[in-house]
């Protein structure tokens, strides 16, 4: 067997990250206080700094990815009965936010190609409960926005873009997050811009950005006295010590997502020459993609029938960083067993029990049955370690055809 190469290893840091943390702790500033009482900076100069790498006119830092989604829906006024339009193929946070504010999630197969939420689906599962799509920007594809955006306004859909794989991807030049009414991202450990935990909302609209920080600063009102509170909200603020993380890792970040977008049009040129392989398909509006993770989706046909399973193992067992995608949404005990709030009528929804049967998703169904993921890290090795990815595949494929 040839002696894997070496892949780069994930999280990135250095003395530059180290001085920025423990300057927070020395300063003994270890939360932001509120725009009028201001504690540390960290908080407040990470939303103006990452504000400026995505051109967006608000970025706010909070606790995960996770409430990021939570917060907007609340900032949009998506509670109660309401329906919400989520991708079949994503992490779970996309969806459980939308429980968590008491809506329910419908869910959406994707495009065979693209692997993200399928449009011409969205427009057969929109009724009149239907509130808000959230796009996910799998991979840190960006979804076909403009098409999206066009069925959310013929329907009065607010659009909420999960960019927890996508900081710094473009669509059409503009970055995703700035399509919608507002944008999510996480900055959880494997993330590509990550302090360990912390998540980002960012919007152009300055409405929005207002009921936003109120929902994640315990209602508070950027000016008014500390102990006010206007509305109903919560404490989802970040620490200063992540958010003085993610000042320093964003320093480097540009370069590293230039690097992992050039590898990963690389790997798809190289993959393209495969028979049967068909990395996640990049159309002409994406000008950058963050590549979180590089999906590959291998024909069964020119595989000799092996399932991911298998792929799997093939793949680390030579040494390359990968791993299994999520399990469609439908499939999850949660979803297909109905153990979600109570005192909520799931009855409508398109999961639970035997809507749930992986028939009435067929795409996803097929993509997920034999595709894999690459990590972020490799996309940020150096090309023997892309060329080997290649060799390797080649390599798996000879072994299983017949
Ligand atoms: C697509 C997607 N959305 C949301 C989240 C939630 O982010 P967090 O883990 O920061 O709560 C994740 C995390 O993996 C994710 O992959």
């Amino acid at each position: 067997m040839d002696i894997p190469p070496k892949f780069t290893n994930w999280p990135i840091w250095d003395d530059q990250d180290i001085s920025m943390v423990s300057n927070v702790i020395k300063s003994g500033n270890w939360w932001c206080g509120a725009p009028k009482n201001k504690v540390g900076n960290q908080v407040w100069d990470f939303q103006d700094e990452f504000a400026h790498y995505l051109n967006a006119n608000h970025a706010f830092a909070c606790t995960n990815g996770t409430h990021a989604i939570e917060i907007c829906l609340r900032a949009l006024g998506i509670g109660l009965g309401d329906e919400v339009i989520v991708s079949d193929w994503t992490f779970v946070a996309s969806a459980s936010a939308v429980v968590a504010v008491g809506a329910i999630p419908i869910f959406c197969d994707i495009d065979a190609k693209t692997f993200l939420i399928d449009s011409q689906q969205i427009k057969k599962l929109i009724t009149p409960k239907t509130k808000a799509i959230i796009c996910v920007h799998l991979g840190g594809m960006p979804c076909n926005l403009k098409v999206i955006l066009q069925i959310a306004k013929e329907n009065d859909l607010k659009i909420i873009e999960d960019c927890a794989h996508g900081h710094g991807s473009r669509y059409k030049g503009k970055s995703v997050g700035l399509w919608g009414d507002c944008g999510t991202f996480s900055f959880q450990a494997s993330k590509v811009l990550n302090a360990g935990e912390g998540g980002a909302i960012i919007c152009n609209d300055d409405h929005i950005a207002n009921k936003i920080y109120e929902i994640l600063d315990s209602g508070r009102h950027p000016g008014e006295w500390f102990y006010d509170h206007f509305t109903f909200g919560s404490d989802y603020r970040l620490g200063e010590l992540n958010a003085a993380l993610l000042r320093s890792q964003l320093k480097k970040y540009p370069k590293q997502f230039e690097k992992r977008n050039q590898s990963a049009i690389y790997l798809n040129s190289a993959l393209s020459l495969i028979p049967g392989v068909h990395p996640q398909k990049r159309y002409d509006y994406v000008d950058g993609c963050a590549n979180y993770v590089y999906i590959v989706y291998f024909d069964p046909e020119y595989f000799g029938g092996i399932d991911y399973k298998i792929m799997y193992k093939e793949l680390s067992q030579a040494g390359i960083p990968t791993d299994a995608c999520y399990p469609p949404l439908h499939r999850l005990e949660l979803f297909q067993k109905v153990k979600l709030l109570p005192n909520i009528d799931y009855s409508n929804a398109n999961w639970g029990n035997e809507k749930s049967n992986p028939e009435h998703f067929p795409i996803v169904e097929k993509i997920y049955r034999n595709a894999f993921q690459l990590d972020h890290r490799v996309l940020l090795s150096d090309q023997p370690a892309l060329d080997y990815i290649v060799g390797t595949l080649k390599k798996i494929q000879e072994k299983y055809s017949i």
